[in-house]
């Protein structure tokens, strides 16, 4: 039984404290699959996704991401790739520095979304050394790792919804 699409969107929190127990390999699949039905410019499909279980590469990737120790708790770390070459091969400069990366930012929200439909945490972690995550993977040239994200049950923590911005101020409505 998953969770309903908003109630998802409402609930899902950043989890950076992981149970030791193990995620099964059927339910990272369902995961990845719905990092790979993301929208993408012209459908290219910018990306390569690594399910990370190897405790010697989390151990790496934490490393490289200044000791965020989120990486070496959860049981499995996904990493998010682009390939901004396949979208600069149709779409030029825009393809490489733009849609690419928004696409797969869109992935990388579903699966934050999804591993919360699972009862799953998840965290995105962005700061890392970017050749230092290639190194650890053996990523192939061209592959650029953009987003980790450590998944697994959560440890007990709840964290209460960070403060957003109030609609009013946020939003421009034109008539
Ligand atoms: C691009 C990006 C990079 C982030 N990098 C990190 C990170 O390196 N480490 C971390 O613990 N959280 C990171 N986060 C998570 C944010 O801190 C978190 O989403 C924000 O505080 C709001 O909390 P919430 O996710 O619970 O709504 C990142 C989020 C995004 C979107």
């Amino acid at each position: 039984m998953t969770k309903d699409v908003m109630d998802a969107i409402r609930e899902r929190r950043s989890i950076r404290h992981f149970a030791p127990d193990s995620v099964d390999e059927f339910t990272v699949g369902r995961i990845l699959e719905a990092g790979a039905s993301a929208p993408s410019a012209g459908n290219i499909q910018p990306w390569t996704f690594y399910a990370v279980f190897r405790q010697d590469i989390k151990d790496r990737l934490s490393k490289a991401a200044y000791a965020q120790e989120s990486l070496i708790s959860a049981p499995v770390v996904i990493v998010v790739c682009a390939l901004p070459e396949d979208t600069a091969a149709r779409y030029g400069e825009r393809g490489r520095s733009l849609y690419c990366l928004q696409d797969t930012a869109a992935a990388t929200q579903n699966i934050l979304l999804a591993a919360e439909a699972f009862g799953l945490g998840s965290c995105w972690v962005g700061a890392f050394e970017e050749t230092a995550v290639a190194a650890a993977l053996g990523c192939a040239r061209g592959e650029r790792p953009v987003a980790l994200v450590p998944l697994g049950f959560s440890a007990g923590e709840k964290p209460q919804p960070p403060a957003r911005y109030d609609l009013s101020r946020t939003v421009k409505i034109l008539h």
